[in-house]
């Protein structure tokens, strides 16, 4: 495992759309081994490839409930709304109010290739929307209500 670096707003590549993963090999495997790590030495609970410099449709989540490895994730089902304040790994320092669904259900498929459907609600829903809008090339500072802010104020 190691740890990749994080590119920052302004990189071109975060506004890439990202490809498909056709097939989970060795490669797509290294892939979501050193994004958890980056992850979780950022001190973040979400990492989108793209972030990484890799355009494959890949993301990592963990809240506080373990580890999702999302391959190929798709929102197919999405209710309410709530608006938070978000941050991401790739705009150190800032924060912002989003509006995200309440509750989402992703289907995506796992480092087995075998096809998963993940619910979130609160910040899981937050975080699966955040992550798979890196997918895109969205960044969360596009969607904020208001101003974007200090991470302290
Ligand atoms: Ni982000």
């Amino acid at each position: 495992m190691a740890i990749r670096r994080i590119l920052k707003l302004g990189d071109e590549t975060l506004r890439k759309t990202s490809r498909p993963v056709a097939e989970v090999d060795k490669r797509i495997k290294v892939l979501l081994d050193d994004m958890a790590e980056t992850m979780y030495a950022a001190d973040g609970v979400g990492l989108a490839a793209p972030q990484v410099g890799v355009l494959r449709r890949v993301v990592v989540i963990d809240v506080g409930d373990g580890l999702l490895e999302l391959i190929n994730p798709e929102i197919i089902a999405a209710e309410g709304k709530q608006t938070n304040a978000e941050g991401c790994l790739s705009v150190p320092g800032r924060r912002g109010d989003v509006e995200r669904p309440e509750k989402v259900t992703v289907r995506a498929m796992n480092r087995r290739g075998k096809e998963i459907e993940v619910t979130g609600e609160g910040l899981l829903a937050i975080a699966l929307c955040h992550e798979l809008d890196h997918l895109d090339g969205i960044v969360y500072v596009d969607k904020v209500v208001g101003e974007l802010r200090g991470e302290e104020e």
